[in-house]
């Protein structure tokens, strides 16, 4: 489906944006192992939080939904054990990593087989980074070519040490949740912060996890096959959905957006700092701490400027980075990415879509194996964008368009459903000329 935006635009309003999708997915795993019934409220209802639901449907855990929160009543560590020990199971993780990764650590550790694919776009995506050191750790686990289908044997692990080498939460939360169901303690290690939702969630359900801080590194001590309590919570909105609408705010004339609800972790607001270092106008109060830090961010029209992101900051912001280069566009001066090569392995090559769209708008770009520089404040005009089905793509042409002169028009506009499902017409909802 194309998606025509029209130019020249400002924002106003209070936005709400769909529950946060990393905790969404967590929720769904976690509560399906704590031991009796779990209400979430506000869970994101994207696509890829589908494929987590279906997928633990799958395995036989019951899940509801009632009057906008979903209820899972949750089969304990020891229950979850005994589900689909008869037939061998097929789940389509769709397009989502996460549901992909987590559940493969989930499965392991739980030993339940289990075959594992995924739409063309995942199917692509790295696997190695999970199955190896899963393998590693005694895991029936095999993947093709480092790619999905991933196939799951039925697996007994004992406790394990595991180094995380690569800055990712979902490798870390694939470990976390294995180390769940093993006697004793297994160690995680991972040497740059990443999003902690896995961690405080099991915190919140008593869950036996230690949290050690070193200058070079941190470390997660789980204890496992203890069982966890069932939770109800409130899940806040999510931050990197609403980036969009904040950088709208931010390069639109005359515009203000307030968003409410919203996650404010640290691992996850780095995006707001970025944004506040290139000069945006951004206010940010915590209204609550509980399940996570959530609250409410005002951002308005500002005249930004360039500015560099790499190292240790990348991890922080991986999935702002389009919204960041949407921003960029407008930006004085340069913006430069680097240290980001974990962008050419998302929903699709993220340097490459960052590159294309800019260009195909007529802007100033270099890319680099591991990111780019943006030029910003140049002529920009109306174009077609292609989006190669990345969610958070189509949404960073969004901004740019709304911006400029003219009628653009960005392709398979339907792919924000992974994360945001009537994206474009909460925008248009906001805006006026
Ligand atoms: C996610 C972690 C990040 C992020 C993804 C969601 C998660 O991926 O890009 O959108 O929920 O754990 P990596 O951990 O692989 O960097």
């Amino acid at each position: 489906m194309i998606r025509e935006i029209e130019g020249r635009k400002t924002i106003s309003g209070i936005v709400t944006v769909p529950g946060d999708k990393s905790i969404s997915h967590r929720a769904v795993m976690l509560g399906s192992i704590a031991s009796g019934k779990s209400t979430f409220t506000g869970l994101s209802e994207a696509q890829d939080v589908c494929s987590s639901v279906d997928a633990v449907r799958a395995l036989g855990v019951p899940v509801q939904k009632k009057g906008g929160k979903l209820v899972i009543e949750g089969r304990g560590i020891h229950g979850f054990e005994r589900l689909a020990k008869n037939a061998p199971l097929r789940i389509d993780c769709g397009n989502s990593g996460t549901t992909a990764r987590l559940l493969m650590g989930l499965l392991c550790g739980a030993g339940i087989s289990a075959r594992l694919t995924g739409d063309s776009s995942l199917s692509r995506r790295p696997m190695d980074r999970v199955v190896a050191p899963l393998r590693e750790i005694g895991a029936q686990i095999s993947a093709d070519n480092g790619h999905l289908p991933v196939q799951i044997g039925r697996s007994r692990l004992v406790p394990f040490e595991y180094r995380v080498p690569v800055a990712s939460a979902q490798v870390k939360s694939a470990f976390i949740l294995a180390a769940l169901f093993v006697q004793g303690r297994s160690v995680i290690t991972e040497f740059s912060d990443t999003r902690d939702h896995t961690e405080r969630m099991l915190v919140l359900m008593n869950g036996d996890i230690r949290k050690r801080s070193f200058i070079q590194e941190k470390r997660i001590e789980v204890y496992g096959r203890r069982e966890l309590a069932a939770l109800d919570v409130l899940i806040p909105g999510d931050l990197s959905s609403s980036v969009f609408f904040l950088a709208l705010a931010l390069v639109l004339p005359a515009s203000e957006i307030v968003v409410e609800h919203v996650l404010l972790n640290t691992t996850r607001a780095h995006v707001l700092e970025v944004l506040e270092r290139m000069g945006g106008k951004i206010e940010v109060r915590i209204d609550s701490d509980l399940p996570e830090p959530m609250g409410t961010v005002r951002a308005k029209s500002s005249r930004l400027h360039g500015t560099t992101i790499d190292g240790l900051e990348i991890p922080l912001v991986i999935d702002e980075i389009p919204a960041i280069a949407a921003a960029a566009c407008f930006a004085r001066g340069e913006t430069v990415v680097r240290g980001a090569s974990e962008l050419r392995v998302k929903e699709s090559d993220r340097i490459r879509g960052i590159v294309d769209m800019t260009r195909a708008f007529g802007g100033k770009v270099v890319e680099y194996e591991d990111g780019f520089l943006i030029t910003g404040n140049k002529k920009l005009s109306a174009t077609r964008v292609q989006t190669s089905c990345d969610h958070r793509i189509a949404m960073a042409a969004s901004v740019i368009a709304a911006n400029i002169r003219g009628r653009s028009q960005i392709e398979d506009a339907e792919c924000v459903n992974v994360s945001f499902p009537g994206y474009f017409d909460a925008l248009e909802t906001h805006f006026s000329r």
